[in-house]
């Protein structure tokens, strides 16, 4: 199957799915969301494939956020579509029967950082940064990003990144938790590879087994990505989102009223 927004590549039973929209920093617009989740269930389904690996194309960013572009336009109710839909995608990545690498090769920004967060291992290259800049836009993150923050890094650190925006570098995400392990750019499929190939030696069931317990563990939580999605639409009422964006486009700094 052919994509739009996507490279699929299978080798040694590894499928590596790169987000393809280099010259928008791999910006994740609503087509390239759905895109990934049919590779990702295609790849559920197909017995010649037995692990995945995503990535972005270039050397700068794996996806610096929602295509924000797209979000300019939304009203409230598709805003929370939007939400909806991604968090549906997001979660069809987490509850993949097969193991699923991030391998995240710059900006892991919002809807980014939230991608490599559905996976069940990230391996960052060294110039790799991740954050939540959402705040800047008026916005909150809307993929999941404020539920799954928290079970790498915990509230102290989430709730700072979602409120500040800041980004951190991939040695920071390595302290904190939010990365397994940081490598130079030139060895970041290598090592993602190294790992699978271990993971591919043990029983497919077993390792099914260990992803359907660990993310049961966190189940309950239906209520968080619930709030996120009426946090998200609201925020996309706001003047402030309209100032935030605009911002982005026009390339300035926004000037937030609370209104
Ligand atoms: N949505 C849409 N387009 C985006 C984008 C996004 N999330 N992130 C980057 N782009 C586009 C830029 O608009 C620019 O397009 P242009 O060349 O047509 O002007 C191109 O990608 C390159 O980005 P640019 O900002 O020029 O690169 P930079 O190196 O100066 O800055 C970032 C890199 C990641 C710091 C900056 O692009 C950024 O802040 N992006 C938005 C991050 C964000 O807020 N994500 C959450 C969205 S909800």
């Amino acid at each position: 199957m052919t994509f739009e927004n996507l490279l699929t590549e299978t080798d040694n039973n590894i499928l590596t799915i790169t987000i393809n929209r280099s010259d928008k920093l791999n910006a994740l617009n609503r087509n390239t969301v759905k895109e990934i989740g049919q590779a990702i269930k295609n790849a559920g389904s197909d017995n010649a494939i037995k692990a995945i690996i995503i990535t972005g194309s270039g050397q700068k960013a794996f996806a610096a956020g929602a295509d924000i572009t797209e979000l300019v336009v939304l009203s409230v109710e598709e805003g929370k579509i939007l939400s909806k839909e991604g968090q549906d995608v997001y979660r069809s990545i987490e509850t993949c029967p097969k193991p699923v690498v991030a391998a995240v090769n710059g900006f892991a920004l919002g809807a980014g950082c939230e991608l490599s967060m559905a996976c069940h291992i990230r391996i960052a290259s060294e110039n790799a940064k991740f954050g939540q800049p959402e705040v800047n836009l008026g916005l909150i993150a809307g993929y999941g990003g404020t539920q799954r923050l928290i079970q790498y890094v915990g509230k102290t650190k989430a709730l700072e990144l979602h409120m500040t925006g800041d980004l951190i570098n991939a040695e920071q995400a390595l302290k904190l938790g939010l990365v397994n392990y940081v490598v130079p750019q030139d060895q970041l499929i290598l090592k993602c590879v190294e790992l699978l190939e271990k993971i591919k030696t043990k029983s497919p069931k077993a390792i099914t087994s260990v992803i359907n317990t660990i993310n049961a563990y966190f189940d309950n939580n239906t209520i968080g990505f619930a709030t996120e999605i009426e946090e998200f639409g609201k925020c996309i009422a706001t003047q402030d989102f309209k100032e935030g964006t605009s911002a982005f486009i026009e390339k300035r700094k926004a000037e937030f009223v609370g209104k």
